[in-house]
């Protein structure tokens, strides 16, 4: 599976070195074409598309629409991971306008410092994400390679919920004046072991 991940700023770098950590294939999608990390294949935007079976969006959100609209014929039938948030906009997420789509919300709910370093107080830190069944297995194996812990929430009916949740999140980095927060979902484990 190769992944082009579009945009290697704060976020979109952590997927890349994640990715990279875990020998997976990953190229990278700019504007400009041109590399800015290092040796890893860079290319235009809709050629980084045409070439990966997963697309990593990890861009500005007040560009995320734009972005659908202008690369929709070129996302069919690859899984699309939106990691997006258009703060400005309720919701933060645009699920609607990748309908059609293998739409993937992840990597959305938290901030960057805390998806690059997992582990707050030695507890891996979860990372919830919503997607059709079928991307499950692929949304998982990205979000694992980053150190988080991958927890499904639902189909993209949930999207509303993930991005509540980063309001949350909001609102305890800005009570407690830090970013290094993280939220653990409890008694998954437990179920696993009964299955
Ligand atoms: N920062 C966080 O804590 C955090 C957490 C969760 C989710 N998010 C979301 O993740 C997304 C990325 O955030 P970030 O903090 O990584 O941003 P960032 O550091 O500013 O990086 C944004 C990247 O997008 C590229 N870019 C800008 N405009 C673009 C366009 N119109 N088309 C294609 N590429 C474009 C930039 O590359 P060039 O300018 O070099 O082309 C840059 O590499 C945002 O939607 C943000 O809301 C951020």
């Amino acid at each position: 599976m190769k992944i082009a991940v579009i945009g290697v700023g704060k976020v979109g770098s952590i997927i890349v070195k994640g990715a990279l950590r875990n020998n997976m294939d990953v190229i990278i999608g700019s504007r400009s074409g041109k590399s800015t990390f290092g040796e890893i294949p860079t290319y235009n935007i809709g050629r980084a598309i045409e070439l990966a079976e997963t697309i990593v969006i990890a861009i500005p959100g007040s560009e995320t629409a734009k972005f659908l609209s202008r690369y929709k014929e070129k996302l069919i039938d690859k899984v699309v991971i939106d990691v997006t948030n258009d703060i400005t906009n309720w919701p933060f997420h645009h699920a609607n306008e990748a309908k059609g789509l293998k739409y993937v919300r992840a990597f959305s709910m938290l901030g960057f410092e805390v998806m690059a370093l997992p582990i707050i107080e030695g507890q891996q830190v979860d990372m919830l994400y919503v997607s059709d069944e079928a991307e499950r297995e692929t949304a998982e194996k990205i979000i694992r390679s980053t150190g988080l812990r991958p927890v499904f929430l639902g189909g993209i009916d949930k999207a509303d919920i993930i991005d509540n949740v980063l309001h949350l999140w909001g609102t305890l980095a800005a009570q407690y004046k830090s970013r290094n927060l993280g939220f653990k979902i409890l008694g998954l484990n437990d179920l696993k072991k009964k299955e």
